[in-house]
């Protein structure tokens, strides 16, 4: 016990909090996961609104070339799966990365990143309950009934594109010439009922799928292996029916330009491409399940990023190549939208059916994930106790199950899936950095490296990490050329936030430089560390602006109230 922000929980009393919680939720757990039963269950958990939804506006983003985000954002989570993979086998438990911050860098840092893993898992999911909905009123309408334009979408959307057609009205432009989304705005928004002056614009369909998940996962539905399993063959079912249909109907021409928007137009798109990948540390979280965990976890978190990353550039792909790129902004369902574009509508209706299915088991999953988070934190003191209440009949986490159901489904009514998805990835980036820089942590001491049953395959980061940064600055330099702007732009505009950014990077490269020649650091979590750090970076000052808010919130509670009540506390 000790006053210290960095107290650490002990190995020991993880394990003791680890049989209790089973015990209260009904037995322990059989090791039967192997590598195949592991790579499904972190497809599962991947595959969901991105590639489903935020995949249109990435691609107007950043036409065609997203498809080489895709691949890079790919090479930054392999080398995160490592990071993950060596907690996993160093803290024996099937907890979070919270838990695995807790016992090697302390407190303060393990409720930092159990506060953004909030982002990752109940945050996320208002961006794949928004998409859920979207597809879900395609195929109602398919099926041919109407659902009311204001009670499908979120206010943000529909006001903005309000204003968009009358603009584009007022210089003579006809509703009908305008995009799908642009008059889907304009008629919700224009339909709405009006609520003391505001126009009622909701999602419903998204809090509805909300509510009802949330119940099931109250009364206690487990996602079985078998279950899971079949979700994730009827998810790449659908992707396979999208690339193999969709293949034919490709026009080359339309992947030129490649990037129509440059490079920049790419790196808009970069919290859409992080957002799809969240979840492939799910599979860390079985540790306990699995025959072998130091041998089949790292192997299955390969597969799952290696399996998604090949759909996702052949979606892409196909997506940008049947319809014009550009087209895509604001399209919340591309995948159906671009078959009716090409007239297959039976082949659209196929995709909504079964991306209303695939996307509830998305649902289901971080739906399951955030209580047993918060349960484990509360556990330690550090959230009040009522967040590890288990339900006398049920056995859940019934508080927690249900503060998430109202953190998704409020925010899901009214949230504009683009911002959502910007917070979510930013947030998860942020715990991909702490669980890197961990790892480079936790090593130090060579008792640590003995200790562990997994080792990340050591390549000496002496000389690379140094000659990597001196050719990074070569290519930033003719960028410095504007450093004269830099200081005369306005002193909260984004360019100077950017610069500002980055320039932060470059500091922090050149010190793990320096660290990386004086101690021989590991190149794997170094790299993990560089390359999620630089994806932050190109976040927008708008989004390291909410995320920072989001930290001090954060750091609030911390201190106001987790440190003190905290188990450890003296
Ligand atoms: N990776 C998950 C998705 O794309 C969160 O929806």
């Amino acid at each position: 016990m000790n006053s210290s922000f960095f107290r650490k929980k002990s190995i020991d009393k993880i394990v003791s909090d680890q049989i209790e919680m089973e015990k209260l939720e009904g037995g322990f757990m059989v090791r039967n996961l192997g590598v195949r039963d592991l790579t499904f269950l972190g497809v599962a958990a991947i595959i969901g609104a991105s590639i489903f939804s935020a995949i249109g506006q990435a691609s107007a983003n950043g036409g065609p070339a997203v498809s080489l985000l895709f691949v890079f954002t790919a090479v930054a989570c392999m080398f995160t799966a490592f990071c993950y993979a060596r907690f996993a086998a160093t803290v024996p438990i099937s907890g979070s990365a919270y838990t695995y911050a807790y016992t090697s860098l302390g407190e303060i840092v393990a409720w930092i990143l159990g506060w953004n893993l909030l982002l990752e898992y109940a945050i996320s999911n208002v961006a794949v309950a928004i998409s859920w909905s979207k597809y879900f009123v395609d195929l109602v309408e398919g099926l041919g009934f109407h659902i009311p334009d204001y009670l499908t979408m979120d206010f943000l959307s529909a006001k903005r594109a309000y204003a968009e057609a009358q603009v584009a009205m007022s210089q003579g432009q006809l509703l009908e010439s305008l995009s799908v989304n642009v008059r889907e705005g304009y008629a919700a928004y224009s339909t709405a009922p009006l609520l003391f002056g505001w126009h009622f614009v909701a999602n419903i369909p998204a809090l509805l799928i909300t509510a009802a998940i949330t119940y099931l996962v109250y009364i206690g539905i487990r996602e079985t292996k078998n279950m899971n399993n079949i979700l994730v063959i009827l998810k790449l079912l659908v992707i396979v029916i999208v690339v193999g249909v969709g293949a034919f109907y490709v026009q080359v021409d339309n992947w030129s330009p490649f990037a129509p928007n440059g490079i920049s137009g790419v790196l808009k798109s970069v919290a859409a491409v992080c957002f799809a990948y969240i979840g492939f540390d799910s599979i860390s979280t079985t540790a306990e399940e699995c025959t072998n965990p130091q041998r089949d976890i790292p192997k299955a978190m390969m597969w799952a990023l290696l399996i998604c990353t090949v759909l996702y550039v052949l979606v892409t792909l196909v997506l940008t190549g049947i319809v014009p790129s550009e087209s895509l902004a604001g399209i919340e369902d591309p995948l159906a939208y671009m078959f009716t574009q090409v007239g297959l509508h039976g082949v659209a209706g196929v995709v909504a059916a079964s991306a209303v299915i695939a996307l509830t088991s998305a649902l289901l999953v971080y739906q399951l994930g955030q209580p047993r988070i918060w349960m484990t934190m509360s556990r330690d003191g550090l959230l009040p106790k009522a967040f590890s209440n288990i339900h006398p009949k049920y056995r859940t986490p019934s508080f927690s199950t249900i503060m998430t159901g109202v953190l998704v489904g409020i925010p899901a009514l009214f949230a504009n899936l683009e911002e959502v998805i910007n917070l979510s990835s930013i947030g998860t980036l942020f715990a991909f950095v702490l669980v890197c820089g961990g790892v480079l942590i936790l090593d130090l001491d060579p008792e640590n490296q003995k200790k562990s049953k997994f080792k990340i395959p050591y390549i000496n980061a002496k000389y690379w990490v140094g000659l990597c940064f001196v050719i990074g600055v070569y290519f930033y330099l003719p960028d410095a050329a504007s450093w004269s702007n830099y200081w005369n732009a306005h002193w909260i505009g984004d360019a100077r936030v950017d610069h500002f950014l980055l320039s932060g990077f470059f500091i922090i490269w050149l010190v793990l430089a320096y660290f990386s020649f004086t101690i021989n650091l590991s190149l794997i979590p170094v790299l993990g560390l560089l390359v999620n750090l630089y994806l932050m970076t190109q976040m927008g000052a708008t989004n390291w602006e909410r995320f920072l808010y989001w930290c001090i919130a954060g750091f609030l509670i911390y201190f106001s109230y987790s440190y003190r009540k905290s188990k450890l506390h003296v």
